[in-house]
């Protein structure tokens, strides 16, 4: 099957605020031009393996483009996002809409409850296991609804590097039951559970510069990884997996902090748990 990704044209991009510590100092600098040259680019690379599908961008929510952060989306089930600052909680109603629109079956968790969607909430590769980052945005408050809403397991990891606030900024699980990530993001809890599950081959562990390189933030489709830079060692160890690696330079969005992972939201993913949620879709509010 041919994957899907949603992504928003980057028309009212910029950074008009700060949230996260890569976007200090970033104020109004940007370049729309370059950003959008940028954001196509990336379109046009996973367009040629995976499907594309362009949402219409919305003036006044500058991060909208980091569709990663739409929500969480598992087979036809989608639990929208809960932003933690104001600046973005306006992006809830554009991408609610969207997944409405579009046939999701949507959840919408009590209003005080912070969920950051695919940022925060990775499905692992290798087993039905959901991976939820939290210390900066996501809380562990919502795993409950979560685990009935989508009857998956799930596996908390504790962020404890504020420039590697969302959890898609320092793990990517990878087709094949890889992952590759940043250890140092995670405490040292996090790191043994991650050991613990999985196994020795199948980690890929990437360094500092790589990470700070955005590295982990990397779009996995059809054979292919997307990313915005990946050092020669980094590029030869996913190619000895089988990987292909595609590298195209996303710096205006790093000035937000973020990179081509948080630039899409995969639409395509499949239930590998036998165990199907239950709970029926509804605001739980
Ligand atoms: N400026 C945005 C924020 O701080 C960037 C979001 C990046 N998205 C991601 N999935 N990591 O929320």
């Amino acid at each position: 099957m041919t994957d899907r990704f949603l992504m928003c044209p980057p028309n009212h991009f910029e950074v008009a605020y700060v949230i996260n510590p890569w976007m200090e100092g970033n104020i109004a600098l940007g370049s729309n031009d370059i950003a959008t040259r940028q954001w196509e680019a990336l379109a046009r690379l996973i367009g040629q393996v995976a499907r594309v599908e362009r949402m219409t961008p919305a003036a006044g929510v500058p991060d909208m483009v980091f569709t990663a952060n739409a929500g969480l989306i598992l087979g036809d089930k989608c639990v929208l996002s809960r932003f933690r600052h104001p600046e973005r909680q306006a992006e809830e109603p554009h991408f609610g809409a969207w997944f409405r629109e579009n046939g999701f079956d949507v959840l919408e968790l009590p209003p005080d409850m912070v969920f950051e969607g695919a940022g925060d909430a990775l499905l692992d590769r290798g087993e039905p296991l959901l991976w939820l980052g939290h210390g900066h945005r996501s809380t562990l408050e919502c795993v409950p609804l979560l685990k009935e809403f989508l009857g998956i397991e799930i596996e908390p990891l504790r962020l404890v590097d504020e420039r590697f606030y969302h959890l898609d900024t320092c793990l990517c699980p990878l087709e094949g039951g890889y992952l590759m990530y940043y250890p140092a993001a995670f405490d040292a809890e996090s790191q043994a559970r991650i050991m613990a599950r999985v196994p020795a081959d199948r980690r890929i562990a990437v360094g500092h510069a790589d990470a700070h390189d955005f590295a982990c933030n990397a779009v996995n489709s059809a054979g292919t990884v997307f990313m915005n830079r990946a050092s020669k060692g980094l590029v030869r160890e996913l190619q000895s997996r089988g990987f292909n690696v595609k590298q195209t330079p996303l710096t205006e969005f790093m000035k937000a902090g973020g990179s081509a992972k948080c630039l899409t939201l995969k639409l395509t993913e499949d239930r590998q748990s036998p165990d199907a949620g239950n709970l029926d879709a509804r605001s739980v509010a």
